[in-house]
């Protein structure tokens, strides 16, 4: 693509938090990009894993017209909770004709699996690169909760003990879309099509990156499983929730309290995100998200790639 005069401002970071993130401006999102500042924008990512951009109104083809630009789209497993285009999801508790959802339907439900530390689609073979989040219908100030918390898997990584390194070298944890459902057991079963597009999946525990020097972070969710692979049920389940312990603490998490019009990107490689809890009845709360498909497997330890 031809470099833009209108867009030829360069964009300027400012980093929000010691565990991450950085708010961008400088940059006219409702042009194309250059293919240079799309690289820009990754190259931001990459180095702050949480990017935000501030005061934006995007309609939802703006939305996936800038998100390509990013990368490839993910194609969403659920045939019942998109308005339009499946490549984009509606996170809220306001149906599409804009009314109020009650607590119990269905698609305020399964908003409730978004609260535990989690990265979009780990349960895919091929996990996500980064979600692309737009604050549509934000709370308001004095409103208690309803931020997204996100948590350093790098930093946490690092923070293991030697022993506990050791001991998740070769683990894997078994990862699969149906477990969400499960916890709530009044949602629907999965669809023949969810099962047919998102069978379970393992990963390593122990994520190494290439394109950061073989730096390694933990990969783990606790909304979509905890079972650990070669491991005993009750021993790995065990394990995961000590590992949940860790991912919470402080000095890994930013917690983002959304304006109406923050465009938020995040690193799903290297950083776990949950929804906090709100009034959901009281408040109305409506964020579109696209998602940007990874570009390979999750490599661990032992993965060819890594061992050359
Ligand atoms: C999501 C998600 C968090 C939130 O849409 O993937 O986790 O704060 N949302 O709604
Ligand atoms: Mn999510």
């Amino acid at each position: 693509m031809a470099p833009d005069s209108s867009n030829a401002r360069s964009m300027t970071l400012t980093p929000i938090a010691p565990s991450m993130g950085a708010v961008v401006s400088g940059l006219d999102l409702s042009v194309p990009l250059s293919e240079a500042q799309a690289a820009g924008i990754r190259k931001a990512l990459q180095d702050h894993h949480l990017l935000c951009f501030r005061g934006l109104e995007m309609s939802a083809e703006e939305q996936v017209a800038f998100s390509r630009q990013i990368g490839a789209l993910e194609v969403f497993p659920e045939e019942d909770k998109t308005k339009d285009e499946n490549v984009v999801y509606n996170v809220a508790n306001v149906s599409p004709d804009g009314e109020h959802m009650a607590i119990d339907d269905h698609r305020v439900t399964y908003q409730l699996v978004n609260a535990r530390w989690h990265t979009d689609s780990s349960y895919r073979y091929i996990p996500s690169y980064c979600s692309i989040m737009l604050g549509i219908e934000v709370l308001p100030e004095d409103a208690k909760g309803g931020e997204t918390e996100f948590s350093n898997m790098l930093m946490a990584y690092d923070a293991l003990s030697p022993e506990m390194k050791a001991r998740l070298e070769p683990l894997f944890m078994v990862h699969y879309y149906e477990y969400g459902r499960r916890l709530y057991p009044q949602l629907p079963p999965v669809s023949h099509h969810e099962r047919v597009h998102v069978p379970p999946t393992c990963h390593p525990l122990v994520r190494v990156h290439p394109d950061r020097d073989n730096a390694r972070s933990l990969f783990i969710t606790v909304n979509a499983g905890n079972e650990i692979s070669g491991m005993s049920l009750e021993d790995g389940q065990a394990l995961h929730a000590e590992l949940q312990e860790h991912i919470s603490r402080p000095e890994f998490r930013y917690s983002h309290r959304w304006q109406a019009g923050d465009l938020v990107i995040w690193d799903n490689r290297v950083v776990l995100h949950r929804a906090a809890a709100y009034d959901m009845g009281k408040y109305r709360r409506v964020f579109r998200r696209t998602t940007v498909a990874g570009d390979g497997p999750v490599l661990g330890p032992f993965s060819q790639a890594i061992q050359g």
